[in-house]
């Protein structure tokens, strides 16, 4: 694999996968003892595609999600967002990449308690040195979308669990990425608002042409995207077997 710059890159969005991951391997190493997590993924994810990986807890949903996003390294293996071999990136150009293409929501929102809803929401595009003006106006305009207009100067604590996860979907989203990353996003809601709150994140992400991938235990919600692929033993499948 060459090492590309960010400006040159061949990746064409009409053939080639937003996310690929070759091999990948995971050993966590702590003094004599290691644990093999993740032995030989393979993955291909294309544009605008919804994608469940289902696992038992411990089998290494979360430490694959990372190294698919760039926030952890595998051992072995190769992943490429848009085109992009991660291993091959410094720590900046991978902040870039994280920031221009994907949008992460996890399982406890993570929204910063001192700001307001639409706050955290242009949060992404702040730190693009986005226009503040148009920064503010794109956060609303999701957030409406979300039925969330009137909670828009709320901090994260004056709001219900739904809503706030509604908020941190609206800030996964708010950069238009290639692809929203999702760790358990409904995980700590009832049945009923994860349902509403997994509806909305599809039809979001379908609305946007934006991949989607959510590791959950939740057969049900991955139920609801196109692919289900299954963790275990560090490999992923088509069956549960
Ligand atoms: N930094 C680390 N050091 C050592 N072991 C780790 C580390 N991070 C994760 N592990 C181990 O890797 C395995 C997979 O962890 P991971 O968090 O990816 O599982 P998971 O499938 O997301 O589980 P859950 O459904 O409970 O969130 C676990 O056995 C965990 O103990
Ligand atoms: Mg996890």
């Amino acid at each position: 694999m060459s090492d590309l710059s960010l400006n040159e890159n061949p990746w064409n969005a009409q053939s080639d996968p937003v996310l690929l991951a070759h091999a990948v391997g995971k050993r966590f190493e702590q003094g004599p003892l290691r644990v093999d997590v993740l032995d030989g993924v393979d993955l291909s994810l294309s544009v605008g595609q919804s994608l469940a990986i289902v696992g038992a807890s411990g089998s290494g949903k979360s430490t694959l999600l990372h190294i698919l996003g760039g926030l952890e390294s595998a051992t072995t293996g190769q992943v490429q967002l848009m085109g992009h071999d991660l291993s091959l990136q410094n720590t900046t150009q991978l902040g870039r990449l994280r920031n221009q293409h994907l949008g992460f929501v996890y399982q406890f929102h993570h929204l910063l308690p001192e700001f307001s809803a639409w706050e955290n929401v242009a949060m992404p595009l702040w730190l693009r040195r986005a226009d503040p003006l148009e920064s503010r106006a794109k956060a609303l305009v999701l957030l409406k979308r979300l039925g969330l207009e009137s909670r828009a100067e709320h901090r994260p604590s004056e709001l219900s669990g739904g809503e706030r996860q509604r908020v941190a979907m609206a800030r996964a989203l708010v950069t238009q990425p290639a692809c929203v990353l999702a760790d358990e996003p409904t995980g700590n809601l009832d049945r009923a608002t994860a349902k509403e709150v997994f509806n909305l994140m599809l039809e979001f992400t379908k609305s946007f042409n934006t991949s989607f991938i959510v590791v959950t235990h939740d057969h049900e919600l991955a139920r609801m995207c196109e692919r289900t692929l299954y963790l275990k033993n560090g490999q992923l499948n088509t069956s549960q077997a």
